[in-house]
């Protein structure tokens, strides 16, 4: 017979912060030879989300450009600063939160815009926006996110974690500037009306960067009309692939190269169809096959995503596109930041893609300091590129980040155990960050600076 064995109570677990209650939780159930399904130690989080994953898709979120020296250098950055102890000087109560776009918020941390999480799990996006709801952790909602930003909307204010059905999450929007400006404008409207507190441009991506390893596995998901759901969904661009597939039905000058049938091939051709049900709004199988829309979107979006000859003259036309606050995402030449300034934006994200476009490119936190004595306080700064940990947030906002964005780290939590998978990374990030800020003597993250670090 089964027998029930009460593992001894932490009564301080709920009165001392997330820290506490997360130690305590992942203790309690060791009692009973329960290990966490999510690794807390970054480097056995990766290799769990590569055993959860295709070999495509660890690649796609994994990879980095050339050979992924940005990658590395980004991590090997922190390891040249030093948190000070500090013990004897009460921090029995800490605060996490931070005044960030004029709201208070209960962490420093928000999510990065990570596209094609369909790669990591079937629920995408919507089991991100809710582990992020159930923390108060804001989301960065992709431009190539896999369920239309409506959706989101939705699923974040029913996060199946939070026992008081939290609000309605906090969402930010992230656009790649098209090449078709009544698209851009759409999109704008539309994460307007769906409640996103504010718009991130992303600057960085105006090509592809050279990724190595989607090179080596000819796979781009984009082709297989994976994450375009943003796209698809809108009807500005609706319009452009009723056109594209108008003009290009019986001219034999537009077909596309030929590709070999296979069994991916085809794989990829009912994946397309399935796809496509949001712009032939059937949800039959055999029609979509038939219809030429889903795979004139998918060449549509090919040809209007992102666009090299990009300036800062053209940022002035977001301004007419949406009154929500704008920030540059992207940003890590010290000069740029201070164009940024200039062109009256509300916020830059300093960021070089997680090393996903050049090659042994800058290290965000190398130039971190800098940026942040030339913007001096005038727009808050959010930082990403690198951080897998709490101490890495901690160093971060030390050097002068207003804000940290979490990257891959959620992503492989998704793989390996969706919704939940996911949130556990956020936790384990400020539970870390929670314990950092207490055995560095300090109670508040606005006490956090420069003060707190040694250099290496
Ligand atoms: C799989 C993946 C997809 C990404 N998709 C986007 C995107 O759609 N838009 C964007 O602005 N940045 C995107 N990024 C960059 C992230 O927002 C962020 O800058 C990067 O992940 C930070 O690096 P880290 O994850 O190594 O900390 C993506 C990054 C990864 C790993």
């Amino acid at each position: 017979m089964a027998q029930s064995i009460d593992a001894p109570g932490d009564p301080a677990a709920a009165s001392r912060g997330i820290s506490r209650r997360t130690q305590s939780d992942i203790y309690r159930a060791g009692i009973s030879g329960t290990r966490p399904r999510v690794p807390v130690d970054v480097d056995a989080l990766e290799s769990a989300a590569r055993k959860a994953l295709s070999a495509e898709a660890f690649a796609y979120i994994a990879g980095g450009a050339g050979a992924e020296r940005t990658v590395a250098a980004n991590r090997a950055a922190f390891a040249r600063w030093q948190v000070w102890p500090r013990p004897l000087r009460d921090v029995s109560s800490r605060d996490l939160s931070i005044d960030f776009l004029g709201v208070r918020r209960p962490t420093p941390l928000i999510l990065a815009p990570l596209g094609v999480m369909e790669l990591a799990h079937a629920d995408a996006d919507l089991a991100v926006a809710r582990a992020a709801a159930s923390l108060g952790v804001p989301y960065t909602l992709s431009n190539q996110a896999s369920f239309a930003m409506e959706e989101v909307r939705d699923a974040s204010s029913r996060s199946s974690l939070s026992a008081s059905g939290a609000p309605a999450g906090s969402r930010l929007f992230q656009l790649y500037w098209s090449a078709s400006d009544e698209l851009n404008a759409s999109l704008l409207r539309r994460a307007e009306a769906s409640g996103c507190e504010a718009i991130v441009v992303t600057l960085d991506t105006h090509l592809l960067g050279w990724r190595t390893r989607d090179l080596d596995l000819a796979y781009l998901p984009f082709t297989r009309a994976m994450g375009i759901a943003q796209y698809t969904s809108d009807p500005v661009f609706q319009q452009l692939v009723r056109e594209r597939a108008r003009a290009s039905t019986g001219s034999a000058a537009d077909a596309a190269p030929p590709v070999r049938v296979t069994p991916r091939a085809v794989a990829a051709g009912v994946r397309i169809a399935r796809k496509g049900a949001a712009l032939t709004g059937s949800s039959s199988m055999r029609e979509n096959l038939r219809s030429p829309l889903p795979r004139a979107a998918v060449e549509t979006f090919l040809e209007v995503f992102s666009t090299p000859a990009l300036t800062w003259d053209d940022l002035a036309k977001a301004r007419q596109w949406t009154s929500l606050p704008l920030i540059l995402k992207g940003i890590v030449h010290p000069d740029d930041a201070i164009r940024a300034l200039d062109a009256g934006v509300d916020g830059i994200w300093i960021s070089n893609h997680g090393g996903r476009q050049i090659d042994q490119s800058v290290p965000t936190l190398d130039v971190l300091p800098t940026i942040a004595e030339r913007v001096a306080g005038r727009v808050p700064i959010v930082f990403d590129s690198g951080v897998r940990q709490g101490s890495d947030a901690f160093i971060a906002l030390a050097l002068g980040a207003t804000a940290v964005a979490l990257g891959r780290p959620y992503a492989y939590g998704l793989a390996i155990a969706g919704e939940a998978g996911a949130a556990e990374v956020i936790r384990n990030v400020l539970a870390e960050l929670d314990i950092t800020l207490g055995l560095a003597g300090l109670t508040s993250i606005a006490d956090v600076d420069r003060h707190a670090l040694r250099e290496a």
